[in-house]
C-alpha cells in the first residue's frame, strides 16, 4: 500500500577499478576478431581490480562522496548488494560502514540474488523509507565479475560498484508502484561457494533473461503499469550491452509492437556508454546504465525511465521512475567521468597474472601487493580476517 510520500534515488554515485584491459588486448591474444568484442557483444574493454581492490574498496569508494556531501545524519540503514561475496557470514556491509564512519545505530545487511540483488535492495529500502520518511537508506552494489580464462564469458567480465542514497522526496528519480515480477529456478549462471570464477551455460542464460523479461513485462501489465509509450528510456541488466537490445526487442515483440531499429536505438543507446567500457558489473549493471542516462547530454526532466533488473537462476523485475525536474545540479557527472579515465591500460599477461592472483588459505600473515591508488585498499588478511585501510 502506497503512503502517498515519493521515495526514490537521491543521489548516484560510481566507482571503478584501477585497471582496464581493452577488448583489443583480448582479442589479440586469442584470435578472436574484433568485430566480435565491439560489435557482436557491443564491449570495448573491461575493469579489471588491482589485488587489492575487491567488492568492500569500490563499494567504499563509490559510497564515500555520497556521505561526504550529505553526512551520515539519517542514513540508518546500510544495504549491500553482491554476488561476489568475500564472507559467507559477515556482511561486506559492515567493512563499508566501518570505512566510512557512519554511526553506530544503523542496520547492515548484505543481500544476494546474483545481479538483481541491488534492485531487492532498492525495494527494501523504499519500504523501510515509506514507513519512515525522515530515514535514508544507502544501497550500495558492488561486484567483480569473473569468468574462466580461456571461456567464452571472459570477454564479458568487469568490475564496479554503484552507490544509492535513497530518501523520501528524492532529487533524482522517483521510484513508481507497482513492479512486475518474474522468478523460474533455472541453471544458466552459479557459483558454488569453492569457485571464485561463476559457471555459466552462456546461450541457455540468454534465453532464461528474455524469458524473465517476457514474464516481468506481462506481471508488469497485469498489475496496471504504465503503457510502453509512456517511456523514453529503458536501463536493462547489461551482461554486455548488446543483450539490452536484445531482451528490449524481445520486450517489443512480446507486447505486440514493432521493433524498428530507431526507435530500439533511442530507448537503450543512452545507458550504454558505461557499461561498454566497464564491463559487467553484475549488481550495479543496471544502475551504471541510469548513470550514463542522466550523465548524457539530453534534459530529462519530468521523463518516465523503464528499469529491467535480471539475476540469472533467476529473478527479474521491472520498474518505473520519473526524473526529478532539475535533477542535473545534483549529479556527478565529471567523477564519474574522471573514475572511468583515471583507470591505467594493462596488457593481456599482467591481467592474467591478477586474475590468477588468491590469498593463501592457511590462515597465515599476507599483506597484499600494493596496486590501486583509490582511497580505500585491502591491505591483506591475516588469521583469516581480512584488513582494509583508509589511504
Ligand atoms: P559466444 O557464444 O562465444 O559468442 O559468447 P557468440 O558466438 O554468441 O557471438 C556473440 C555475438 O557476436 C553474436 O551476435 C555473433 O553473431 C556476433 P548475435 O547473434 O547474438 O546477435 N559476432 C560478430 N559480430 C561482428 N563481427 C564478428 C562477429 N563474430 C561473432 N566478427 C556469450 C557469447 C554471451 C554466450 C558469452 O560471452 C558468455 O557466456 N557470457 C557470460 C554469460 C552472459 O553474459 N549471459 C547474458 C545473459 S545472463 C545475465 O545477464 C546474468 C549475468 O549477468 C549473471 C547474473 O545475473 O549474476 C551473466
Amino acid at each position: 500500500m502506497s503512503t502517498g510520500t515519493t521515495v526514490g534515488i537521491h543521489d548516484l554515485s560510481f566507482a571503478t577499478t584501477e585497471f582496464v584491459l581493452p577488448h583489443t588486448a583480448l582479442a589479440e591474444y586469442n584470435g578472436t576478431p574484433i568485430g566480435k568484442y565491439h560489435t557482436g557483444i557491443g564491449q570495448r574493454s573491461m575493469s579489471v581490480p588491482a589485488a587489492d581492490e575487491d567488492i568492500v574498496t569500490l563499494g567504499a569508494a563509490a559510497a564515500a562522496p555520497i556521505v561526504a556531501r550529505h553526512g551520515a545524519d539519517g542514513i540508518r540503514t546500510l544495504v549491500f548488494a553482491t554476488e561476489s561475496s568475500i564472507d559467507q557470514a559477515k556482511a561486506a556491509g559492515v567493512y563499508v560502514h566501518s570505512l566510512l564512519g557512519l554511526p553506530s545505530a544503523t542496520r547492515v545487511v548484505e543481500l544476494k540474488q546474483a545481479c538483481y540483488g541491488a534492485t531487492a535492495a532498492l525495494q527494501f529500502a523504499l519500504g523501510l523509507i515509506h514507513r519512515d520518511p525522515s530515514q535514508k537508506v544507502l544501497v550500495v552494489a558492488s561486484d567483480v565479475s569473473k569468468y574462466e580464462l580461456d571461456s567464452p564469458g571472459e570477454a564479458t567480465q568487469g568490475a564496479a560498484a554503484v552507490a544509492m542514497l535513497v530518501t523520501a522526496d528524492p532529487a533524482l528519480v522517483r521510484i513508481e508502484d507497482p513492479s512486475g515480477l518474474f522468478t523460474a529456478d533455472v541453471m544458466d549462471f552459479w557459483r558454488p561457494n569453492y569457485r571464485d570464477a561463476a559457471l555459466v551455460d552462456g546461450q541457455e542464460s540468454i534465453g532464461a533473461y528474455l524469458q524473465a523479461v517476457q514474464g516481468t513485462w506481462k506481471d508488469y501489465s497485469e498489475q496496471g503499469g504504465r503503457p510502453l509509450e509512456d517511456f523514453s528510456a529503458f536501463c536493462y541488466h547489461q551482461p554486455f550491452t548488446k543483450m539490452a537490445y536484445k531482451a528490449h526487442r524481445h520486450l517489443l515483440n512480446s507486447a505486440g509492437h514493432d521493433t524498428d531499429e530507431a526507435v530500439v536505438e533511442r530507448a537503450l543507446g543512452r545507458t550504454t556508454g558505461y557499461n561498454a567500457v566497464i564491463g559487467n558489473s553484475y549488481t550495479a549493471s543496471v544502475y551504471l546504465g541510469l548513470a550514463a542516462l542522466l550523465d548524457g547530454a539530453e534534459d530529462l526532466d519530468g521523463q518516465t525511465v523503464g528499469f529491467l533488473s535480471y539475476g540469472s537462476g533467476s529473478v527479474a523485475e521491472f520498474f518505473a521512475g520519473t526524473v526529478v525536474p532539475g535533477y542535473r545540479e545534483h549529479l556527478r557527472t565529471e567523477a564519474h567521468r574522471a573514475a572511468i579515465e583515471r583507470r591505467q591500460p594493462i596488457g593481456y599477461d599482467r591481467y592474467r597474472e591478477l586474475h590468477e592472483w588468491g590469498f593463501p588459505t592457511d590462515g597465515g600473515d599476507h599483506p597484499t601487493p600494493a596496486g590501486t591508488t583509490g582511497p580505500f585498499r585491502l591491505a591483506g588478511i591475516g588469521g583469516h580476517k581480512r584488513i582494509y585501510e583508509k589511504r
